[in-house]
Parts: structure tokens; sequence; C-alpha cells
């Protein structure tokens, strides 16, 4: 697709021969021939770019510059200005031109600007497609949860997202805290402006701050360059402050001055910089406990806890399993190129009765490997972590197996059968072991042998 160009220009031969020029590489170019048909124009299409004498009959380049902005901000506008008007070039830059083009100019000065504006009106483009994808792939969306708790975070989300207010984004380890920030900020008038996340815990209290603030040249041993802080980097974005739970007191102290006043000082300057920043913060510690034995301090606390998102652990909110599990299964099968494959019940029931530490996340890495084990028509209980199966065999197990040998095969063949057959009698007797037992023929201190071996709990069935 050829860019389109309008050329407006009161005199005819001129309009007419940058035409022809640009024509002749490949451009499709529209002309107006005054102020007012360009007027016309640029309201009924949106041209990539629009090159207009400033000086014409009735109206001036100016309005139709503004016109071309209004009609299609990302229209860029080429100014051509009579010999002597700098000044009025200059203005025209202010009003948005992307280049002006002093008269009188050859060929090859005007293919140059042209070509170059042209290039900035394609990178804008593209840098706003990138944008849309990027925030499109961070939405709320990508957040899964049907619980009562979910949507409690959802509806939080949604009211606080456009403000500036400080939210506060609680939960134990692996259940969303960085999505909901991203949530938040994507969803933000922000969204165009960086989004700067600092982990809290994982820098030395010198470290912190020089990342926080940034530090002068020769501020410290090491400090070769004059470096922006993170707080600078995010400056008309957000800035999600990870693990503020885990931040030395000392640093807290200089934190809470940003938040207040909105100014800084690099390490080892004085000069002091404003920063406009709207600030996200995240933390799986309890703050109340660590106000209260004075290891966080009690102002940055209230400063913060302005909104709270609080994310409970998966274990609580078993309702929202079977949309994970379904998203991670599909998202594993696209990432690692294998049919996607359903459940088996025992399988599904063992993610049911774990407890999940490691919560969503562990979740989604558990069914990555399963989807990655799995050889069978169906993900079977063997194909997930050692861990969620039932805890008691080390992860390892399975791959200290030599590949390939019968017996092994032959001796999983069997477990699988008879684990299978166990939990099927135990789903079909709600867990009563003693039924389950007799049911198998099998005497009841067996089966609980079994039990124990395979780590099955008869307790998943029941109810
Ligand atoms: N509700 C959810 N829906 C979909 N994916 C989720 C959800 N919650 C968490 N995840 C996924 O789980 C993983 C962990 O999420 P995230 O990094 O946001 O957790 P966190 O709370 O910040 O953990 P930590 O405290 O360890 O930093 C990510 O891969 C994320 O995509
Ligand atoms: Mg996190």
């Amino acid at each position: 697709m050829s860019p389109a160009i309008l050329v407006v220009d009161d005199e005819r031969a001129i309009g007419i021969a940058i035409q022809r020029l640009l024509v002749a590489r490949g451009y499709e170019v529209e002309t107006a021939l005054s102020g007012e048909e360009a007027l016309e124009k640029v309201a009924s299409r949106a041209y990539q770019l629009v090159i207009t004498d400033l000086n014409l009959k009735g109206s001036t380049g100016m309005d139709v510059l503004r016109a071309a902005k209004e009609g299609s901000p990302e229209t860029a506008v080429i100014m051509i200005t009579a010999y002597g008007s700098e000044k009025i070039a200059v203005e025209a830059m202010k009003a948005g031109a992307a280049d002006y083009l002093p008269k009188p100019f050859d060929n090859d000065e005007l293919e140059l600007v042209v070509e170059r504006v042209l290039e900035g009106v394609t990178l804008r483009r593209d840098l706003k497609l990138l944008r849309q994808q990027v925030a499109e792939r961070h939405g709320l969306e990508r957040l899964v949860g049907k619980s009562n708790a979910m949507t409690r975070v959802f509806d939080v989300i949604r009211k606080v997202a456009d403000t500036d207010l400080t939210v506060l984004i609680r939960g134990p380890s692996g259940t969303g805290k960085e999505l909901v920030a991203d949530a938040i900020h994507y969803r933000s008038p922000r969204r165009d402006r960086p989004l700067v996340k600092v982990n809290c815990a994982a820098f030395s209290r010198e470290l912190v701050e020089s990342e926080l603030f940034g530090h002068e040249k020769g501020a410290f041993t090491g400090a070769t360059a004059t470096r922006e802080g993170k707080f600078e980097v995010a400056d008309g974005g957000t800035l999600l402050l990870d693990e503020i739970g885990d931040m030395a007191l000392e640093t807290q102290a200089k934190i809470l001055r940003v938040l207040q006043e909105r100014e800084l000082e690099r390490v080892g300057g004085n000069r002091t910089i404003k920063v406009d920043v709207r600030i996200l913060a995240a933390t799986n510690q309890d703050l109340e406990a660590k106000v209260r034995d004075g290891t966080f301090r009690q102002d940055l606390y209230y400063r913060l806890n302005v909104v709270a998102v609080i994310l409970p652990a998966l274990r609580e909110r078993l309702e929202d399993l079977p949309a994970l599990i379904e998203t991670f299964l599909a998202a594993a099968a696209s990432r690692l190129r294998r049919p996607s494959r359903r459940l088996a019940g025992p399988a599904y029931r063992a993610l049911l009765a774990h407890d999940w530490p490691g919560n969503v996340r562990e979740l989604e890495h558990a069914l990555e490997q399963a989807v990655a084990l799995a050889s069978g028509e169906e993900i079977e209980l063997d194909d997930l972590p050692g861990a969620v199966r039932g805890g008691s065999e080390p992860d390892a197990g399975r791959d200290q197996e030599p590949p390939g040998s019968f017996k092994d095969a032959k001796q999983r063949v069997i477990e699988r059968f008879e684990r299978q057959f166990i939990t099927d009698a135990l789903a079909r007797h709600q867990g009563n072991i003693s039924k389950a037992a007799e049911d198998m023929g099998m005497y009841r201190q067996h089966l609980q042998l079994k039990l124990a071996e395979y780590g099955i709990d008869p307790g998943v069935y029941r109810g």
C-alpha cells in the first residue's frame, strides 16, 4: 500500500510539479489548489502526509495543518515556507508540523524531507501497533478466575485503573500480583508510558537507592557514569515496587519522601528532580505484623495502602481451578506444539486434592510438565510432578529410570493400572476404604499401604 499524500499549493504549476515527482517515486498523490479545497479533502480522508504552502489565498497553511491534525492526528504535515520566514516555520513546527521546506528547494531536497517524514509516520504507526499488542497481552483478560475473590479483584482493578491512586497488591507467592499490576497499568491513561518494575528484595540497601533514585557520576566507586533511577525512567508512567515488604527501613524513609513530594535527588547529587509516577506496590508479607514489630514504617504503610487488591491462596478458591487448568493446558499445548489433551480423572482429582503452596505459578508449571510428558490419549496422573501427585514420591524418581527399558515400562503400566483401579474404586464408594477394598477383593490394610505408596488421599472422593 503506497502512502497517500496531499499537495496543497495555489500555484497550479508548483503543485503539479511536486505531484509528478512524488508519483514517479511510487506515492499516491492528490492536489488541492486552495485552502478551502484542502480543508474539504483532509476532512474526507486520512492522508499519511500533507505538503502545504504556508501562504495560500483565503486561508493559510496553518489552517490546513490544524485541520489535517484534527481529522487524523497521525497525518504528518510538511510546511513550504517563503524565503526568510523561519519564525513562522518554527511556529508551524510547534503546532505539529513534521518539518518545513524553505523556498526555493530542489527535487532532491523535497524527496529527502518526504522520505524522512514518511519514515517517521511508519515508525509511529508500528510503535502504536506494538503498544496495542503489549496492552492486549497484559490486560485484564490475562487474569483467569470466577471465584468471588477474583470477581472482587477484577472489580477493584476496573474501578481504580484510570485513577492515579496508589494500589497495594497482596497475596501469597504465585497468585498473580504482577498480572494485576500489568492490568492496572495497561488499562490506565498511562498505558503508553513505561511500566517499570523494581524488585525491592533483590538489591542491597546501597544498590536499591541508586536503582530507584539514580546516581551521579562518581557518587560511589563504580559509578562511572550518571544513571537515571527507576522513578525517573517511569516518569509519566507507573512504578511497581515489588516485594515492598522486604525493603530496608532506611530505604523506606527515602521512598516515603518521594511518594509525598514527588521529587527526588539522585545518589550523590543535589539537584531536585520532579517525577510524575503512579505507584503500585506488591508484597506477600504480613505488612501489619511488620508495622507492629517495627520493621515496616507505619506512615509508608498508610501511603501505600490506599486501595488494596487481595489475591487469596489458590487453595482458598478452588472454584478457579477448572478455568485455570483449561487455560494453562491450551497455552502449554500451543507453546510446546503438542496435541491438546484432556486430564484423566485421577490426574484431575490429584490437582483438586493438592495444597498448592506455589499457587497459580505451581499449577501452570505442573500442567506444562504434564503436557510435555504426556504421550497417551489423556494426561495421566503419572505425567504430573511428584509433588502434585501426592507428595510422597520424589519427583526425580521417574526421570532416573533408564529410558526404553522394557521392565520399567512394564512396571509403569502396572502401576498406572493399579492406581487407576484403586482411585476408581474409591470414587465408586465415596472414599470409603473398607468398601473399596472389599469391592477390589483386597485386604483393607493392603489397600491402605497402596494408598500411602501412591500418595492417594481417599478424602478427595468423599462427599
Ligand atoms: N489468575 C490468573 N490467571 C492466569 N494466570 C495467572 C493467574 N494468577 C497467576 N497467574 C500466572 O502465574 C504465574 C505467577 O504470577 P505472578 O508472577 O503475577 O505472581 P506473583 O503473585 O507476583 O508471585 P510472587 O509473589 O512470587 O512474585 C504467572 O505465570 C502468571 O501468568
Ligand atoms: Mg511477583
